[in-house]
């Protein structure tokens, strides 16, 4: 069966954005952009998140998804806000996609999207498809997160525990909580389920939903070496979006650079 959507958005893209409200890697991004100019592309772009204020400081961004679901928030959002000008959305597979467009200034996979591949095959197909739509010179960021060495311990949690706690607009209060299904230590995947628990004002459930969430960990000098292995230099590694230097903990956030022609 072809893949159309990817499976762990479709069921909650109309919460994401109440669920997903960072904003602290906002003006790493803009700063990057600023540091390399027009264009952008970002892979799995999702709802717009990162695509509205960059498209809203002038620069010209492509974000590609796997999901529709996730695109249509992100096409209406543009829409209204009167950026379509400077955004073109593409829904495909950050594993192989071909855009017209093979210049860009600069590429970013945020928010740990980077984990939903699954295996190194589709990572390297990931880093060599970019690689290929970057300028010489241009940056491509990888954000992953930094494994914390306890959870190799862990086998699987029983119960589920409170992430966070949000309002939609029409009243409706949503509780979102998680488990930690299984832990697959052969492919460095961890399988999480996200549960939904929707009410109406009275208290009175709407909607209950369990969506899996899964991620493969990828260490720093893994991903260093696949980085390299596609063709790019590495010129930075951060912790956070402070940009101090890497030290285990927090993110991975790993610059690369496509060399020069010589
Ligand atoms: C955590 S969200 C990030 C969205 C957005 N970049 C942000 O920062 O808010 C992850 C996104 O990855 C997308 N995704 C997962 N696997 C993908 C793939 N193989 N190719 C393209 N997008 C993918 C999902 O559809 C989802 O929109």
């Amino acid at each position: 069966m072809t893949q159309t959507e990817a499976p762990s958005y479709v069921d909650y893209s109309e919460y994401y954005d109440f669920a997903h409200f960072q904003k602290d890697d906002i003006p790493f991004f803009l700063d990057y952009a600023r540091e390399c100019g027009s264009p952008l592309l970002e892979l799995a772009c999702g709802t717009g998140r990162l695509i509205v204020p960059i498209a809203e400081a002038g620069y010209n961004i492509t974000g590609i998804d796997l999901s529709a679901k996730m695109l249509s928030i992100c096409r209406e959002r543009v829409n209204r806000l009167g950026l379509s000008d400077r955004v073109s959305l593409v829904e495909a597979n950050m594993t192989n996609f071909d855009l017209p467009e093979k210049q860009f200034a600069l590429a970013y996979v945020p928010l740990r999207s980077f984990t939903h591949l699954f295996t190194q095959k589709d990572q390297l197909s990931c880093l060599h498809t970019t690689f290929a739509h970057l300028r010489p010179g241009g940056l491509f960021i990888v954000v992953v997160f930094a494994l914390n060495f306890s959870v190799l311990a862990k086998d699987s949690e029983d119960s589920f525990r409170v992430l966070r706690e949000f309002d939609l607009p029409d009243g409706n209060h949503v509780v979102q909580s998680q488990r930690f299904a299984k832990h697959d230590r052969a492919k460095q995947i961890l399988y999480f389920e996200f549960k939904f628990e929707e009410k109406d004002r009275n208290g009175l459930m709407v909607r209950e939903r369990t969506v899996p969430m899964d991620m493969r960990y990828t260490l720093r000098y893994e991903l260093q070496l696949l980085m390299e292995r596609a063709g790019f230099e590495v010129v930075d590694v951060f912790q956070d979006y402070e940009k101090r230097p890497f030290s285990g903990k927090y993110e991975i956030i790993m610059v690369g650079r496509k060399p020069n022609e010589k």
